[in-house]
């Protein structure tokens, strides 16, 4: 079996590698996104797998059709990169579910506390013998109240990590978990309870047309004064302009971002010696109590072992019987993971 792998990381290859030689598999190993421009690279290929940022739009899936490519293995759970409903009765999308929710509820909070704690300013200063204090204040976790929106796989792992920080926890989510409520530390509530009722606000839901910009400027007029954002998500969930004049105008007191609305042309990428164009994205980097990080939540050891194995299995599975479970299927008018087995 052979498949053309894009927007390869040196940190992708030696699971991919791995999995792929106990399977017999030839990954070729392509450094471009795909896209319209690099399509063609698919060619004489069963597979092609692709990560968050490959963009994977109606002239890419023609285009994949054309070539004989039957398969698209995301390597990753999001799949708001891919045009489903076009993509639906052309080419079988699979994906993986889960790699390591602890991964990105961790990262979370590393960046929680980082922020809170001032960790990224101390460590700067103290590199540079500057021991002084001044300006490192923080706040405790415990006894504070944090809003998680989505409280599927990796919103329980964080739910769990802020009980033990001893905060108290409101849930918004579209299909509430019922064993999750416990009426006391852990209640879902309404969006807008969760907003104005929360001092740390964490996204931890998929990007749809419902959340798209979830967090906007009526949120956060709504939400308390000092509020903290985190974002680990994905990018478009978080107005980025509106949460830039929230902590202009002092009302957010911090925000810890992961991703980004605009992430696909810079995250991933050494652009060190470049001018940034993104004004917004620029703003918010200057500002000393933001802290962004660039897709970096999934990046442990254990997930990209469970990511290739998982892929693998996935394109393995599916070239032998023709179905996998993790198989993205767009019959209802939503994209979610087959469960007949039949998804054309
Ligand atoms: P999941 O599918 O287990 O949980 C998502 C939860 O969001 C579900 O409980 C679902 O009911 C809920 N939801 C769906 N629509 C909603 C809405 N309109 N409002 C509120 N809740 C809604 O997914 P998982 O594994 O927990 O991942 C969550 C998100 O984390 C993914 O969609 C992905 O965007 C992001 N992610 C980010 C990574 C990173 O490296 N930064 C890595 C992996 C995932």
């Amino acid at each position: 079996m052979k498949i053309a792998f894009f927007d390869t990381k040196p940190y992708d290859k030696p699971s991919f590698q791995k999995y792929g030689e106990e399977h017999n598999i030839k990954f070729k190993f392509y450094e471009t996104k795909l896209n319209e421009d690099t399509v063609d690279l698919a060619q004489g290929y069963d597979a092609v797998c692709v990560f968050v940022n490959d963009t994977v739009n109606a002239q890419v899936i023609d285009r994949l059709t054309e070539l004989g490519v039957k398969v698209l293995a995301l390597r990753c759970a999001g799949f708001n990169n891919v045009d489903m409903k076009y993509a639906f009765g052309k080419i079988h999308v699979l994906r993986v579910p889960a790699y390591s929710p602890y991964a990105v509820a961790e990262h979370t909070m590393a960046l929680l506390l980082a922020s809170i704690r001032r960790i990224h300013k101390a460590y700067i200063r103290s590199r540079d013998f500057n021991f002084s204090l001044a300006g490192l204040t923080g706040f405790d976790l415990h006894g504070k109240t944090v809003g998680i929106i989505g409280t599927g796989k990796i919103g329980k792992v964080f739910i769990d990590i802020c009980r033990g920080f001893g905060m108290k926890v409101l849930a918004f989510d579209k299909f509430p978990g019922k064993s999750l409520d416990n009426g006391d530390t852990v209640q879902y509530v309404s969006l807008d309870e969760l907003f104005k009722g929360s001092d740390i606000i964490s996204l931890h839901c998929p990007l749809t047309e419902d959340t798209y910009h979830i967090i906007d400027e009526a949120v956060i007029d709504k939400c308390k004064r000092g509020v903290v954002i985190l974002n680990t998500s994905r990018g478009a969930l978080v107005d980025a302009e509106a949460l830039l004049n929230g902590i202009k105008s002092r009302k957010v007191g911090a925000a810890c971002l992961d991703v980004y609305e605009e992430e696909s042309d810079l995250f991933f990428e050494d652009n060190s010696g470049h001018i940034l164009e993104d004004d917004i994205l620029a703003r918010l980097i200057s500002m000393p109590n933001v802290i962004v990080t660039s897709h970096q939540a999934f990046l442990t050891e254990e997930a990209l072992q469970n990511i290739a194995e998982t892929t693998v299995n996935n394109l393995v599975g599916f070239f032998k019987t023709g179905q996998c479970p993790n198989e993205l299927c767009y019959k209802k008018g939503t994209a979610e993971d087959c469960r007949d087995g039949k998804c054309f």
